[in-house]
């Protein structure tokens, strides 16, 4: 079998003394054993472990006949949706699609995402896309109720009926949601949306495989079976009890390190197009294991255009950070930089190197440069961006996460704190059965 990810930690063993990490290794080993025995805490919300062997031809097929029929006439499909619901999505279509898709002739429809936030403006300019092209729209809620996509969804429900009619809307909206709770839900049903059902036992952030990724994916011109190939192979890699799994040695090397008092994780990459994953990786993470006053902050940083802002921190600030730096072994397209007969820019030392050749090596020298400035990296290497190897990743990180959270000892699968923030706001905005609270919080503006 090809080997899709492979964890290079030599930077790292500095900061951890060799017979320390065999301990953390074992503690990953017996974490991965309780996750996959379903016996562990949250074990009600296992369902994404055997996603990817159980992904059934008829889901693929349904999923298929959609992309069909919009293909025909739709120029805009507008996906809402809200963390896990959203970030999934945005996470592999970013990765797999041209740096420049939104200004290039489109071979198929135009993918934007809505319900991410209230922002006035930007849905105000959303009304101002929609009237420019032929609208369609996947909702995506598993609770059916969080109130930023609903928000959206009213606004893009309203278009498409008053454009199109009733008949027409039922070809233009897909709801993705709860088999049976929720507004949405009722909605789907009632005005004859097709739909998708989010299955009771996998959470939002561990949904990317599920319709809630597979459907916007697949929209956005992506080969899902291949992504789900990918994440099959890393179903089947990181399903064993030993040291060589890669989900075990991330696991165990971030626990190790924040034992050392390296409290905050970069996610680092060297290609803009992985923004997105790491936005979705710090969900993962972040609702996973910031619980119970403990858990590794997770935080993010685009390469090298972060080193211009960021750098100085990362090289010379308080030590509490570590790396795992997403390494991209080739890349999809070649370009060398050319040789120039004035050499007023004093560049044709580099005359005839791949563009990448450059960027490898900044990233050497950074991940050098760090570990002599006392941040510790690992480095994932993947062999190149496409479907495939992206669903070994996202695949790769959902298992590690569990694992780690199973270490640090958290329920890894629920997340109560995201409720605080909802009630104060449905308490500032007069929502009915909140009238206390609202006047509770009034009296301390
Ligand atoms: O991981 C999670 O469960 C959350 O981030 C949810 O995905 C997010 O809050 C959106 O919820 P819903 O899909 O119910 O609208």
């Amino acid at each position: 079998m090809k080997k899709v990810i492979t964890i290079i930690e030599r930077s790292v063993t500095g900061f951890i003394p060799d017979n320390e990490y065999a301990g953390w290794q074992k503690k990953a080993i017996e974490a991965l054993k309780l996750l996959d025995s379903g016996q562990g805490v949250g074990s009600d919300f296992l369902g994404w472990i055997n996603l990817p062997s159980g992904t059934s031809a008829e889901l693929i097929g349904r999923i298929k006949d959609i992309c069909k029929d919009w293909q025909k006439d739709i120029e805009l499909v507008v996906i809402i949706g809200i963390g896990g619901s959203y970030l999934g999505a945005k996470a592999v279509i970013e990765a797999l699609s041209h740096s420049f898709s939104s200004l290039l002739p489109a071979a198929g429809p135009q993918i934007v995402f809505a319900g991410q936030n209230i922002s006035e403006d930007y849905l105000a300019e959303l009304e101002d896309l929609m009237k420019t092209r032929s609208v369609a729209c996947v909702v995506i809620s598993k609770s059916g109720t969080t109130t930023e996509p609903a928000i959206a969804f009213r606004l893009v429900k309203q278009h498409i009926l008053k454009r199109y009619g009733k008949e027409e809307t039922k070809r233009r909206i897909v709801a993705i949601t709860d088999k049976s709770r929720g507004a949405l839900r009722h909605m789907a049903d009632s005005q004859g949306y097709r739909s998708f059902i989010i299955p009771d036992n996998i959470g939002g952030r561990f949904s990317v495989l599920t319709p809630v990724g597979l459907l916007p994916i697949a929209l956005a011109g992506i080969d899902i079976e291949d992504l789900i190939a990918g994440a099959l192979y890393m179903e089947r890699i990181t399903a064993t009890k030993d040291a060589d799994n890669p989900a075990v040695q991330y696991a165990a090397l971030r626990n190790a390190l924040y034992s050392k008092g390296k409290k905050i994780e970069l996610l680092v990459n060297y290609h803009p197009k992985l923004h997105y994953l790491t936005e979705w990786w710090k969900q993962l993470f972040g609702e996973s294991e910031g619980k119970d006053h403990k858990g590794i902050f997770p935080a993010g940083v685009d390469f090298t255009t972060d080193l211009h802002s960021m750098g100085q921190y990362i090289q010379d600030g308080e030590r509490h950070l570590f790396e795992t730096v997403i390494s991209i072994v080739s890349t999809n397209r070649s370009l060398t930089i050319p040789k120039d007969q004035e050499d007023a820019d004093g560049l044709n030392y580099l005359a005839g190197k791949h563009i990448d050749q450059c960027n490898k090596m900044a990233e050497l020298g950074t991940c050098l440069a760090h570990l002599d400035g006392g941040v510790p990296n690992l480095r994932i290497e993947i062999p190149s961006l496409n479907a495939y190897n992206m669903g070994a990743l996202l695949y790769f990180f959902e298992k590690a996460c569990g694992i780690s959270g199973y270490i640090l000892g958290v329920n890894p699968f629920d997340q109560e704190g995201v409720e605080a923030y909802k009630k104060n706001m449905f308490a500032l905005l007069d929502k009915p059965g909140f009238e206390i609270e609202g006047e509770l919080l009034r009296k301390r503006l």
